[in-house]
């Protein structure tokens, strides 16, 4: 099954010089990722048991910022179809252009151009541990999904389904600040980045989206129990045999992350920590900054500062 890729507007804040580099940076980038992504480790080598997971739940649930952390802690890989959408959006792609008007009144690009946006990165995470976040959405896309993944021999094996009140996400997202290239979450009374306005990692400076005001947020709402929620039913039926569906119930990342912790810890033994030095980095399909330094490094052979990640990866 072939598709293909994108990325979003920012608003709001910024030295757009900076934001621009980081942004062509990115093209070139995503050009590099088969090269990056031969060097990694399958596995498969390592434990018979691989993550191949859905980050599942509503808007602003905390989908972005729950996986964000699980890729910093253990050797996944994650990818995103919403920052992938704002990179497109950002790039002026053709995808970005059809997706510019759609993402930013609250409703759902069609399937097949959503196939398109994540069929080539669905490719790169083969033998992998990985989650997608925000894909599928629609019930048809959880059938492509499932249809593509089974052509791989990789079924699906945890769907987490973050289940967070309305009322709890609404004032969330009016706290939130991203930083486009990377995806990156902030929130000003959760997790405040280190200086206001702009990302911890990188310096760069930090937007708000533009469907994060209230009347937008809602029309989200209704797309998510009209057109994804569905998805819950269809995960819990005979169909899905080999994912386990997990939900997961709370208000702060302090009653949500040790569940969610533990549910990979105990489910995927083989799952390896990070080591430190690199656990300070993403590890993103939709962050081309952090690509682009792992691939860096990786050409150097060593890192100066700390273990060879070649070595690390392989
Ligand atoms: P997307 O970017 O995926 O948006 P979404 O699903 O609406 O989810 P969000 O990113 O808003 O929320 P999140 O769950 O990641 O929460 P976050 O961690 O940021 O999609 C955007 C648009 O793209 C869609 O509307 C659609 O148009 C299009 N699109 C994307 N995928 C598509 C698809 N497959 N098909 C069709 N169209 C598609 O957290 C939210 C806030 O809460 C943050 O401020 C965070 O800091 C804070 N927070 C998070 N967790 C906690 C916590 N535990 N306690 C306190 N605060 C927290
Ligand atoms: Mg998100």
């Amino acid at each position: 099954m072939n598709f293909l890729f994108a990325r979003a507007p920012s608003i709001r804040i910024a030295p757009t010089a900076t934001a621009h580099r980081s942004i062509s940076h990115s093209v070139s980038v995503s050009k590099a990722l088969p090269f990056y992504l031969n060097t990694l480790r399958s596995a498969e080598q390592n434990d018979g048991k691989v993550l191949r997971m859905l980050m599942f739940g509503k808007p602003g649930a905390g989908k972005g910022t729950l996986s964000a952390r699980l890729v910093k802690k253990y050797d996944i890989l994650s990818l995103s179809t919403g920052d992938l959408l704002r990179q497109h959006i950002a790039e002026r792609t053709e995808i970005g252009r059809q997706a510019e008007e759609i993402v930013a009144q609250g409703s759902l690009l069609p399937d097949d151009v959503m196939l398109k946006v994540v069929a080539s990165k669905l490719e790169s995470l083969n033998n992998r541990h990985w989650i997608l976040d925000g894909f599928p959405r629609t019930l048809g896309q959880g059938k492509l999904l499932d249809a593509h993944l089974q052509s791989q021999n990789a079924p699906l094996s945890l769907v987490v389904n973050l289940d967070v009140a309305d009322n709890v996400i609404l004032s969330r997202i009016s706290d939130r600040w991203v930083h486009l290239p990377s995806g990156r979450v902030y929130n000003m009374s959760y997790n405040r980045p280190k200086v206001d306005g702009f990302d911890d990692e990188t310096g760069e400076p930090l937007t708000r989206r533009p469907d994060d005001n209230p009347e937008i947020f809602s029309r989200r709402l209704k797309q998510f129990y009209d057109s994804t929620s569905p998805l819950l039913a269809y995960y819990a039926s005979p169909v899905n045999k080999l994912a386990r569906l997990v939900t997961l119930q709370g208000e702060t990342s302090d009653e949500i992350w040790p569940q969610l912790d533990a549910v990979v810890r105990r489910s995927f033994p083989g799952i390896r920590e990070r080591v430190s030095s690199i656990s300070q980095r993403r590890y993103s399909l939709s962050d081309p900054f952090a690509m682009e330094q792992e691939k860096r490094a990786i050409k150097r052979g060593a890192a100066s500062d700390g273990p060879n990640p070649s070595k690390f990866l392989n």
